[in-house]
């Protein structure tokens, strides 16, 4: 993870990052997972997990994808190094005992709300932000306590709208995979509450645009400036 390195005051640098369709999912029916990345993404992504000091996703896709959230070193033709911090997003407990994030074989945190009961494995770190569901602000504070200057939001859908719609990243790229998948419901790459203009949507800046491998991955920033009036 290179690019905005230098901490933003009470959070991170924050680098979000997902593998879409052209049509916008970020798997298949029903969430099902879809290895949308080509193989050249997925070492861009293992550079950008390498550079981290933390992953987070949500507990949604621990529980339909079951990611180890590890960086594949091999992948990056490197010895095996420090893996970044593991954070899981899971207001209610809903991450199940055998998910290979609880397998402590990396730093784990869960970021879970005051709400939550539930235990976890003695090895993996509660932080408690929110009443009922996660304040994702007050995580991300939280991290920075723990050291966590470079924070790589890898998703799902309904994680990604919070970020993004929360205003609270530096960065994010996509990679937009040759493929159109289409449906009613394979997961968007943001979910959140329903927008009905212009003025209610979250605007960008693109930045860059790279071809990586069979597709491209652009990135944008948060719009600093007005959109330009239509003529
Ligand atoms: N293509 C890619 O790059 C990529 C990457 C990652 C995931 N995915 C796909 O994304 C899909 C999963 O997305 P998802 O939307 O179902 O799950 P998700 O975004 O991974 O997790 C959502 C869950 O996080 C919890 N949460 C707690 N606080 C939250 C907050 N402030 N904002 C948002 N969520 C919060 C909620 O559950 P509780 O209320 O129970 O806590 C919520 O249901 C899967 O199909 C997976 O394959 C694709």
């Amino acid at each position: 993870m290179t690019g905005p390195s230098a901490p933003v005051p009470g959070r991170p640098a924050v680098w979000v990052n997902c593998a879409a369709s052209v049509d916008g999912r970020l798997a298949f029916a029903g969430g099902r997972r879809a290895r949308l990345s080509s193989p050249e993404d997925l070492v861009r992504l293992q550079r950008l997990r390498a550079n981290a000091d933390a992953i987070l996703v949500g507990v949604g896709t621990v529980v339909l994808d079951d990611p180890s959230l590890r960086v594949h070193w091999d992948l990056l033709n490197e010895p095996e190094g420090k893996n970044p911090i593991r954070v899981i997003v899971d207001s209610s407990g809903k991450t199940p005992a055998k998910a290979r994030v609880l397998d402590g074989s990396a730093p784990t945190i869960v970021g879970t709300s005051q709400a939550n009961r539930r235990r976890y494995p003695d090895h993996v770190e509660r932080i408690v932000a929110g009443s009922d569901s996660v304040d994702l602000a007050e995580l991300f504070r939280a991290l920075v306590d723990r050291g966590v200057r470079r924070l790589l939001v890898e998703g799902g859908a309904s994680i990604l709208s919070s970020v993004l719609r929360g205003g609270l990243f530096d960065r994010f790229t996509i990679y937009y995979a040759p493929v159109v998948i289409g449906g009613l419901s394979a997961p968007p790459v943001a979910r959140g509450p329903d927008v009905e203009a212009m003025e209610q949507a979250l605007r960008l800046d693109l930045v860059e645009v790279e071809r990586v491998g069979e597709g491209y991955v652009a990135t944008y920033v948060p719009r600093s400036r007005p959109p330009p009036a239509r003529p």
